[in-house]
């Protein structure tokens, strides 16, 4: 049979009989205990346990085993980790291939937090980490040391969507120091708009919270990994006492019926609304992937099947604090939130030097203060009007 198309595999990854039981969706099985009719059942599902096997409700039920089946379908994983939120999965993958005096590379345009986890708990751990520019490409090979064992993507970075060169960074890396793990945060891309494991990333892992879910009313996260970390990742997750409750796995399966549509209209608004900004005379400049100009933006169109709807914009401008309350206060649509994925849109500022504390050996090359945009799925002729009027009362 012929290779089938995203949206198809998005329709029915997951949903085999055995996970269905007669209904369209994977069924919901709460639950802790899972009872053994014998011994012989018993022995089985031990042997078993790591392996889809209904052993233990921290091992998952089937409900989960439909989620981790279907993930490994879209990202072409060996296995797939969950975790209660996005933050848990960075934490705890990166945690799974460290020990004490090993180093990590980091992009320093990852997810704050991201950073945090590095300088807050792994420095305790006596892991030290260092950080890269996101355009650094095959120069990374300079920065790797002898104990180098992680090395963290992420793409495009936040706040300032640069969106890396990741076949020269995963070529230079497994040059220098074949055993290191690279992994990537592939929230933006939500783990389909970009095939990490086709470009030899060892772990795609996710906020699932953002896309997945897609209506901001649960978290989880999601690492997919290839056959060479797979047993590590799985044993440390489980260990670490990480998994999710069933219903926010059916949660999340159900969000993938609808990703193929909704990433599409994601992609048209943002990309619509950043052309637009593009040609805003107080607009000094728009990080949109999408958008020629945007740094990496050749990478993105290469490496890249699609856009997702955050992005950013920088204004000439830096807005005092009475001019950032009169344009955040006033929009219509777009609310303030610190999460981006779901159907609606949202609105948040950075000034340079709240992002100088967040680009650790790196400075901001712009003096206006940064939007950051989720283009929601509302219609994008009305988010404009919007985001007009928000332009006239910071003139
Ligand atoms: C890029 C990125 N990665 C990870 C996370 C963390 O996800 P969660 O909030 O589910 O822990 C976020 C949350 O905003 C994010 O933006």
């Amino acid at each position: 049979m012929s290779k089938k198309q995203l949206d198809t595999v998005l329709v029915n990854a997951g949903r085999s009989k055995k996970y269905t039981q007669g209904s369209v969706n994977s069924v919901i099985q709460r639950a802790s205990s899972l009872v053994f009719e014998t011994v012989e059942a018993k022995k089985q599902a031990t042997r078993n346990r790591a392996k889809g096997e209904l052993f233990y409700g921290r091992r998952g039920t089937l409900t989960h085993f439909s989620l981790q089946e279907a993930m490994c379908e879209l990202e072409g994983g060996a296995g797939c980790a969950l975790f209660p939120c996005g933050a848990a999965a960075i934490a705890n993958t990166i945690l799974a291939f460290v020990e004490q005096g090993d180093h990590v590379l980091m992009t320093n345009s990852a997810y704050e937090p991201s950073q945090d986890f590095c300088t807050k708990i792994l420095a305790k751990l006596g892991v030290t980490t260092d950080w890269f520019d996101p355009l650094i490409g095959a120069g990374i090979a300079d920065l790797i040391q002898p104990n180098t064992k992680v090395v963290f993507l992420e793409s495009p970075g936040s706040v300032t969507m640069e969106v890396h060169d990741v076949p020269a960074i995963v070529s230079a890396v497994r040059h220098v120091a074949p055993d290191a793990i690279i992994m990537i945060d592939n929230t933006w891309a939500a783990g389909v708009l970009f095939k990490a494991l086709e470009f030899d990333i060892d772990i795609s892992i996710q906020a699932a919270t953002k896309y997945l879910i897609g209506h901001s009313d649960a978290m989880i996260g999601t690492a997919v990994s290839n056959a060479r970390c797979w047993d590590q990742l799985r044993e440390n997750a489980y260990l670490m006492g990480q998994m999710v409750d069933a219903d926010t796995a059916y949660m999340t399966s159900r969000g993938l019926r609808t990703l193929g549509v909704r990433l599409r209209q994601h992609h048209e608004s943002s990309l619509k609304i950043a052309e637009w900004l593009a040609e805003h005379p107080q607009v000094e400049r728009v990080n949109h992937p999408a958008l020629p100009g945007s740094k990496g933006h050749e990478y993105w169109k290469r490496d890249f099947t699609g856009s997702s709807g955050l992005f950013s914009f920088v204004l000439k401008k830096r807005l005092n604090d009475s001019e950032l309350t009169a344009y955040l206060d006033n929009f219509t649509l777009f609310s303030m939130a610190y999460s981006w994925g779901g159907f609606e849109s949202l609105i948040l500022p950075t000034q340079p030097e709240q992002l100088a504390d967040i680009r650790p050996n790196g400075k901001p090359d712009f003096s206006g203060t940064l939007i950051r945009l989720h283009i929601g799925l509302e219609n994008v002729d009305d988010l404009l009007v919007d985001l007009s009027a928000g332009f006239e009362r910071i003139v």
